[in-house]
């Protein structure tokens, strides 16, 4: 076989054999097929699409270029949530304790953020103590006797992907269906789950922009899971304006434990008992979403869900009187309150520069060595939809620095305020099985 051949073939529009696509994966992701060959391959992809087979062919094939993960030695059916990624998106550390107290085992493997969204390990390592060094051993022994375990992506797990995203990112061929759904589902099926429940956003703060396109990656990602043998649905959710009040990692962990002590915003609980639902039907613990969305709701009334979140800090070296106190946390020195510039109603929230702000205070990393800032973020005083009049607090900066001139500017720039009425956005747009 030559690349050569395989490159014109999916060019001309034609679709590609399961194993020309072995082919192309694992002499890529053995330097056997050259950058400047695969890019034009990423290229025809993109142009010409691939149809259903393709896309799960190449998810296997890409699989296949690493490790997998065993879970098998974890009892009962274990799901996993992936969301599509955005700002202020702490679900992981609300809903991973929320679902496993109701027993669903969650076996979760999250990354770190980079850009302006924040990664999952980020949050967590800001409670003080809290590490992600599990061994395979104590990672399946935790989530066996807890039901919940988080460690970091270990280093082989889908090699392909990632030498693959990595062209992706400067050749222009980030942005197509057939490459984003194969990406993000090959780590899924590589890191073991029994069914995946995927939090697809839209809207300015997401990858995808439009609720169109948002619906195909869902459905493609749903499809490609589905033919591979893994129970998975999607949602839609919204990424219009950042989700809940707080960004940044110690600010949003301690969001997530207020919605667990039942005092969060509406929207990050709505989210979690939406997701979650899913998550525990698909582990068969409840019959329907019904019965399983009251489940959720007494597991945070009845305090049973903050306590998993305790006892999964605890095994993970961390102190969990930082639930009960939050005082614990680090605190970051300043407190700059920006005020709304006009009267009327907030009509959009552009995630990104919040993102933005949220990173150059120093809560992000703009390259993967960065250090980050733990106690630095911001909290949203005002949301979509309400009113506002001038001078009153739109957002609380916490940072390290009296100094925020550049970063006051672009909260302002984020911050669209319109003398019209304007309604909350929707938040669920659709589901997908
Ligand atoms: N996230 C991924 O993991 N892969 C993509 O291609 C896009 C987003």
């Amino acid at each position: 076989m030559r690349m050569v051949d395989l490159i014109e073939k999916k060019r001309n529009g034609d679709a590609l054999s399961e194993e020309e696509i072995q082919f192309v994966i694992q002499g890529y992701t053995k330097d056997e097929i050259p950058d400047y060959q695969m890019s034009a391959m990423a290229m025809a992809i993109y142009f010409q699409d691939m149809n259903d087979k393709e896309r799960a062919d190449l998810t296997m094939a890409m699989v296949k270029s690493g490790d997998e993960i065993d879970l098998s030695a974890i009892e009962g059916m274990k799901v996993d949530k992936h969301s599509t990624g955005g700002v202020g998106d702490k679900t992981t550390i609300a809903l991973a304790p929320l679902v496993a107290s109701l027993g669903v085992p969650v076996a979760k493997m999250s990354g770190r953020g980079l850009g302006h969204t924040g990664g999952t390990l980020d949050k967590l390592e800001s409670i003080p103590g809290f590490h992600i060094e599990l061994t395979t051993e104590e990672f399946i022994q935790n989530v066996n006797k807890n039901k919940l375990a988080v460690i970091g992506q270990t280093g082989n797990l889908t090699p392909a992907d990632k030498k693959l995203y990595g062209l992706r990112d400067v050749t222009g061929t980030v942005n197509s269906i057939p490459l984003i759904a194969s990406s993000i589902m090959s780590k899924k099926l590589a890191s073991g789950a029994d069914g995946i429940v995927l939090d697809v956003k839209t809207g300015t703060g997401a990858f995808m922009k439009e609720l169109s396109t948002s619906k195909d990656l869902a459905k493609a990602m749903v499809k490609i899971g589905t033919k591979l043998g893994r129970k998975t649905m999607a949602v839609i959710s919204d990424m219009n304006q950042p989700l809940g009040l707080a960004v940044g990692n110690a600010l949003e962990v301690k969001e997530a434990i207020d919605m667990l002590k039942g005092k969060g915003p509406e929207d990050l609980l709505e989210l979690c008992l939406t997701l979650g639902s899913h998550m525990v039907v698909m582990a068969q613990k409840a019959d329907s979403i019904e019965e399983a969305r009251k489940a959720l709701e007494h597991a945070i009334s009845s305090g049973k869900a903050l306590e998993t979140l305790k006892v999964f800090i605890e095994a993970q070296g961390g102190d969990s009187s930082v639930v009960d106190d939050v005082t614990q946390f680090p605190e970051a020195p300043y407190k700059i309150e920006i005020k709304a510039t006009s009267n009327g109603m907030v009509k959009s929230i552009e995630a990104d520069r919040i993102g933005t702000a949220a990173m150059m205070l120093g809560a992000g990393r703009a390259t993967k060595d960065d250090e980050i800032l733990l106690d630095v973020g911001l909290i949203l005083q005002k949301k979509i939809g309400e009113a506002v009049n001038e001078g009153d607090t739109i957002v609380t900066l916490h940072s390290r620095s009296e100094d925020v001139g550049d970063i006051e500017k672009i909260v302002q720039k984020a911050y669209v305020i319109a003398n019209e009425h304007i309604e909350a956005p929707t938040l669920i747009y659709e589901e997908i099985t």
